[in-house]
């Protein structure tokens, strides 16, 4: 089996999950970058990273989660670290109650949810003959954490996000660790252009303990920091400047 550790990283064509998989290349890793649907740009990515490759898949589709990983596995020949970060959202104002037709719903917990357990069931052969042990990282959102976020769905997919990140912890120690890292609000393509997110970056800015938005390289940070942690698992870390403190 090759020596250097390979890192799937779902959604890695832009914003966080590029930062991700961007700092894991950088730190020796062999990194797959995904994406369903900008594959120039996950291309590109992967071809700017040393000895990363590019896999395109929807992974809130079970049979291209599947796929996902074993193409993954055949390139690379093993699999050490999974971050789920691939998600969805729709802004929808938490009082505006039938504006979330069940497609909503739907949009976002296939994705969010289905997507992140259909990519870590079959991960997980791979990920327990890691030696150190496997690690598997989910983005989740300090919306699965407080009653905030872009909509109540997308709150709910975060808390359930955080939930399976604790059960799966449990179901798959020793030889798999398993967290979630809760950003709050951050600057990428998703937030920039929106007036509810912008909103919040104010806010941000203004008043919580650090005045600043955070990166994705913060998120980056965090989960290259998890990935040293050896005896933690089933935790949930907020990445949010303090914003749970206003
Ligand atoms: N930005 C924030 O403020 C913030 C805060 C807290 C948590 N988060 C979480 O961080 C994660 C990344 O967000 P981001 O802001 O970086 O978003 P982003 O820039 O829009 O990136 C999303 C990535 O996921 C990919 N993707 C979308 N649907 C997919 C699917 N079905 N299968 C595989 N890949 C898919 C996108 O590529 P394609 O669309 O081309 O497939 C893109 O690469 C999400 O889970 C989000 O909930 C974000």
């Amino acid at each position: 089996m090759a020596e250097q550790k390979v890192a799937i990283v779902t959604g890695s064509s832009s914003g966080i999950g590029a930062a991700i998989a961007t700092r894991l290349a950088n730190e020796g890793y062999r990194v797959v970058v995904n994406s369903a649907r900008s594959v120039a740009e996950g291309r590109a990515l992967a071809a700017s990273l040393p000895a990363a490759t590019y896999v395109q898949a929807d992974v809130s589709d079970e049979a291209q989660a599947r796929a996902l990983i074993a193409t993954a596995a055949e390139q690379h020949g093993r699999i050490d670290v999974l971050v789920n970060n691939a998600g969805t959202t729709k802004v929808v104002p938490h009082d505006d109650l039938e504006a979330v037709t069940p497609q909503v719903w739907w949009d976002i917990l296939s994705l969010n949810v289905l997507g992140t357990w259909q990519v870590s069931v079959a991960a997980v052969p791979h990920l327990s003959k890691s030696a150190t042990p496997g690690n598997i990282v989910n983005i989740s959102s300090v919306a699965g954490t407080r009653p905030v976020g872009s909509s109540i769905p997308y709150a709910v997919s975060k808390a359930a996000v955080n939930h399976l990140t604790r059960l799966l912890a449990a179901a798959v120690g020793p030889g798999i660790r398993v967290n979630s890292v809760a950003p709050a609000l951050t600057e990428t393509a998703w937030t920039a252009d929106d007036p509810f997110f912008r909103a919040i970056a104010d806010k941000c800015r203004e008043s919580t303990p650090l005045r600043r938005v955070g990166t994705a390289e913060d998120v980056a940070d965090t989960v290259s920091a998890l990935l040293r942690l050896d005896h933690m698992t089933g935790a949930v870390l907020p990445v949010d400047g303090g914003a749970a403190l206003i």
